[in-house]
């Protein structure tokens, strides 16, 4: 078959290949592939256990895979072969040198702009999809204008705005596509290439469009502004511990304003995931270079409230089962960073369990995607840990249940049972706010909410 378009991703991460699974399948006579380095997750992505759990994810895989959606390994003859390139490899915090701990490492971003001029035969449009300091564009550019010859590239900048556990949603009915360009006559016609991409599925009113530096900047500044809302109401979250106000009272009334709106204002044990943290790191990293000390300051303050959100559950766990946590057996609840995910990376679960084990405390994971994650991230850590699915055989025979992520699947639990299994006094601390607090406490446990009153019979 022929194909109207060839199209390629490099990165087949949480990113990279959902999105452009969501290409295939809405567009059956573009041709769509998807290369990584990591041979690994290639296979896994050509196999029947992909390599992400994302609901909807499989169905759409299984339905374009080997039609028009291709994974390789052959980077080389895919970059000659395909005529659209987008870039979704990995940009993690930099930890070593200038910028440790704060900038991004942009060492993947350089090898793959070098790999894409080296194999190139032909002028080509190269779309940033992972999310990068402003002005990264400028430095892919001045790399692939070193081209020879007729061959010329183009660079956009399209950030991807989904999130996990409702990434084909997201990318089925985004709230908007941003597509950055440079506005000359060939990087609007490039622009206008993308957009005809999204056009086949998304409302054109959906699709805005801005100059590439704004497009850059703005996948930084919505992820910085999501994070803020949640450390503004984690924030909160301690001041209604302390006054008998209660953070979801709170966070109704305020959201209602439809000025302020009712998103993410659900307090917790903080955020995690791969993004927030990294990117707004970034955004201060940005700043402090161009001398912009209080904004920078600013923007930190929310990574800051993030980590002492942290702090002060595992301070409350430890004051109210008297003071030690030693020999004590603690049922984690939840690994992945939020549900819906298989996903654990920087899930506040990490810090907590690694201070439960540092106070000597034994603890049971329980999760029902995330324990082979959570496995490897806690390899290494001296404790004891074991990793049990089912809840119920997770809880039996501990002090307290410790609930870290949102699945809908602890809500249903028979805490009747649980409770029955415990050792008593039996200690809840619920991190996310999703269970009966009340009908809890009246089975027998002494339940700590975040941001409301605890319910103790002690
Ligand atoms: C990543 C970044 O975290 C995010 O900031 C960005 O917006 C998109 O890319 P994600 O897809 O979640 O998001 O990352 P990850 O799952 O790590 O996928 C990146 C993939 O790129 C990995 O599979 C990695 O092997 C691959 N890669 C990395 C390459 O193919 N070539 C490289 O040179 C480096
Ligand atoms: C985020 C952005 O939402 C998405 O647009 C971007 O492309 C990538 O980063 P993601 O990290 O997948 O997506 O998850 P998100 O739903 O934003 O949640 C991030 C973290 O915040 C989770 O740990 C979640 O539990 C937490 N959160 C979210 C809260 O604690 N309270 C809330 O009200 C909302």
């Amino acid at each position: 078959m022929k194909f109207k378009k060839k199209i390629l991703c490099i990165g087949a991460g949480y990113v990279g290949a959902p999105s452009m699974a969501m290409i295939a399948y809405k567009c059956p006579d573009y041709r769509v592939t998807v290369v990584d380095i990591n041979h690994e997750r290639i296979d896994a992505w050509n196999s029947s256990q992909l390599p992400v759990y994302e609901p909807g994810l499989e169905r759409i895989v299984k339905e374009t895979r080997g039609k028009n959606l291709f994974f390789s390994k052959d980077i080389a003859n895919q970059i000659k072969d395909n005529d659209i390139i987008f870039v979704s490899v990995n940009t993690p915090t930099k930890t070593y040198g200038a910028g440790a701990d704060m900038a991004a490492d942009l060492q993947y971003w350089e090898k793959t702009a070098r790999q894409i001029l080296k194999y190139s035969q032909s002028s080509k449009i190269v779309i940033e999809k992972s999310t990068l300091p402003v002005k990264t564009a400028l430095a892919m550019e001045k790399i692939l204008s070193s081209a020879k010859g007729r061959i010329k590239f183009e660079v956009l900048s399209n950030p991807e705005f989904m999130a996990e556990g409702t990434a084909i949603n997201d990318l089925e009915n985004p709230d908007r596509v941003l597509i950055g360009s440079h506005e000359t006559k060939s990087g609007l016609k490039a622009r206008r290439e993308l957009m005809g991409i999204y056009a086949r599925w998304i409302p054109l009113k959906k699709i805005i469009t801005s100059n590439l530096w704004s497009s850059e900047l703005s996948k930084l500044v919505a992820n910085a502004f999501l994070a803020q809302r949640v450390s503004s109401i984690n924030s909160i979250s301690a001041l209604c511990e302390k006054t008998e106000a209660d953070i979801t009272e709170v966070a109704r009334a305020v959201g209602m304003d439809s000025r302020i709106g009712n998103k993410f204002l659900k307090a917790g044990i903080g955020f995690g995931g791969s993004c927030f943290k990294k990117d707004i790191l970034n955004l201060v990293y940005l700043c402090s270079y161009y001398g912009l000390k209080d904004v920078a300051s600013y923007w930190e303050s929310v990574v800051k409230i993030n980590q002492y959100q942290q702090e002060r559950f595992i301070a409350n766990i430890l004051n109210n089962m008297f003071g030690t946590l030693a020999g004590k057996k603690i049922c984690v609840l939840g690994f992945a960073f939020k549900a819906d995910t298989s996903d654990t990376r920087e899930s506040p679960a990490i810090y907590i369990s690694q201070q439960l084990l540092a106070e000597h405390a034994e603890i049971i994971i329980s999760d029902p995607r995330a324990l082979k994650n959570a496995a490897m991230e806690l390899s290494g850590i001296e404790g004891n840990i074991k990793y049990v699915e089912d809840t119920y055989r997770a809880a039996a025979g501990c002090h307290a249940l410790v609930i870290l992520t949102d699945w809908d699947l602890y809500r249903r639990l028979d805490f009747r049972k649980i409770y029955r299994s415990m050792v008593k006094p039996a200690f809840l601390f619920d991190g996310r706010n999703i269970i009966d607090h009340k009908k809890c406490f009246s089975i027998g446990f002494n339940v700590y909410p975040i941001g409301k009153k605890a319910l103790t019979h002690l």
